[in-house]
């Protein structure tokens, strides 16, 4: 079936040159955009765009008017944890009252808490759940997205997310990639032994992992109190031996080395960053590895926000993402990702949409195919209503502007 968008105010996002897979520095500032134009579509990707001045009436077969209307790719979301069960807001309130969010977890709430839940759920309720939050996080603009294993934190539970994401990628029409964060936190039954669990994670729960094909990426939080350096290395090594490449949680409350090891490793991405020091930032220079920054997390538990302004100033490229989860962030909203980053992070709209469509495309490893306004790429598309520019979807933030979104 061939699709052709007509009278597109702004049709922005646009790759010409299909082997541009990041953008990087300078090169983010720049988000291409056509006034006034057409796409085409056929079967689910894109076949041809241009200026309205241009079309040629008779290639249409079925048209969509989309006068007053911006089109956009669909953002991609390159870190979430949204198979998760029950809410926290007794912790939110705690930390309103004072506690921090390292106190609640050291009394066994955070993330032990999650899991917990997690545990008593079953298949079906967990499968429920994130069919609804991937829902509603499409009405909001993301067509694809990585979730993460990681409130399981036993072989039968961290499984159990990974088959409800396996069935996610079946059954739902937003493109789906999963990661084993088995290492997010020691549970209680492996207190004081955490190379046990370790040992455990990779050596019965990876091999099922792999025969059952349940992962694309591996993660740890490496974190002090959480998981070290070294087994962060483990982690990777354990990856890498089951063709796994990593993702992984580091800089989030300190800088321990998290980003070198990850540069070693030829991590895809490294996630959070909202502490870095000067050598962190230099040594991201010599890598392949795509920088990502969790703005709603940084709103959500009043830490710093990652120094990302500093960082494409200095020529890195930068990913952004939600980090969706119970814990630390229970939103999943690219657009208000955006807004923060305009606001708090100082980065121009087209650098926070450059950052959450191509480059996060990059850091779940399929910018080949997504990302961007390219011919041969897959037709996955935010029409907005009707508004000025898309310098208004991070200036009127909270409210959806989003009319409708096409996936394939
Ligand atoms: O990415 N930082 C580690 N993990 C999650 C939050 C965990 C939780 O509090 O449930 C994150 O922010
Ligand atoms: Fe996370």
């Amino acid at each position: 079936m061939k699709t052709t968008y007509t009278n597109i105010k702004q049709l922005a996002g646009i790759q010409e040159n299909k082997t541009v897979k990041k953008l990087s520095g300078k090169e983010m500032s720049v988000l291409n955009t056509i006034e006034d134009a057409y796409l085409h579509t056929e079967n689910g990707y894109i076949t041809g765009f241009g200026k309205m001045a241009e079309l040629s009436k008779s290639l249409i077969q079925q048209e969509i008017d989309c006068s007053g209307k911006i089109v956009l790719p669909a953002w991609c979301d390159s870190h979430t944890h949204l198979v998760f069960a029950g809410t926290r807001e007794t912790e939110f309130v705690d930390r309103i009252s004072g506690l921090t969010y390292e106190e609640i977890a050291a009394r066994g709430g955070g993330i032990i808490n999650s899991a917990k839940r997690l545990q008593s759920s079953t298949e079906e309720e967990l499968y429920q759940a994130a069919w609804a939050r991937l829902e509603e996080i499409k009405s909001h603009g993301t067509g694809a997205v990585e979730i993460k294993s990681g409130y399981g934190l036993s072989l039968d539970a961290e499984l159990k997310i990974l088959r409800v994401i396996k069935r996610l990628k079946v059954d739902s029409d937003l493109t789906i990639k999963a990661t084993f964060l088995g290492a997010h936190a020691v549970p209680p039954e492996f207190k004081g032994n955490k190379e046990g669990y370790l040992d455990m994670l990779i050596h019965e729960v990876l091999p099922i992992i792999h025969q059952e094909g349940l992962a694309d990426y591996i993660d740890i939080f490496c974190e002090t109190n959480y998981f070290s350096v070294a087994d962060a290395e483990r982690i990777m090594e354990a990856g890498t031996n089951f063709g796994l490449q990593s993702k992984i949680h580091v800089n989030q409350f300190t800088s321990i080395g998290g980003i070198q090891a990850g540069i070693k490793h030829n991590a895809l991405s490294l996630d959070h960053l909202e502490v870095m020091t000067d050598q962190d930032i230099a040594d991201l220079h010599h890598s392949e590895t795509m920088p990502t920054a969790l703005p709603s997390c940084s709103f959500f538990l009043k830490i710093p926000f990652a120094p990302v302004r500093k960082m494409i100033d200095e020529g890195l490229a930068i990913a952004l993402a939600t980090d969706y989860n119970p814990g630390s962030t229970p939103s999943g909203k690219i657009p208000f990702v955006i807004s923060l980053a305009c606001i708090y992070q100082r980065l121009t709209p087209e650098e926070a949409i450059n950052a959450v469509t191509l480059n996060s495309a990059y850091a779940m490893g399929i910018s080949d195919t997504h990302g961007s306004i390219t011919v041969g790429k897959k037709a996955n598309l935010i029409i907005t209503k009707e508004i000025s520019s898309y310098n208004y979807i991070p200036y009127a933030f909270g409210g959806n502007h989003i009319e409708s979104v096409v996936l394939g």
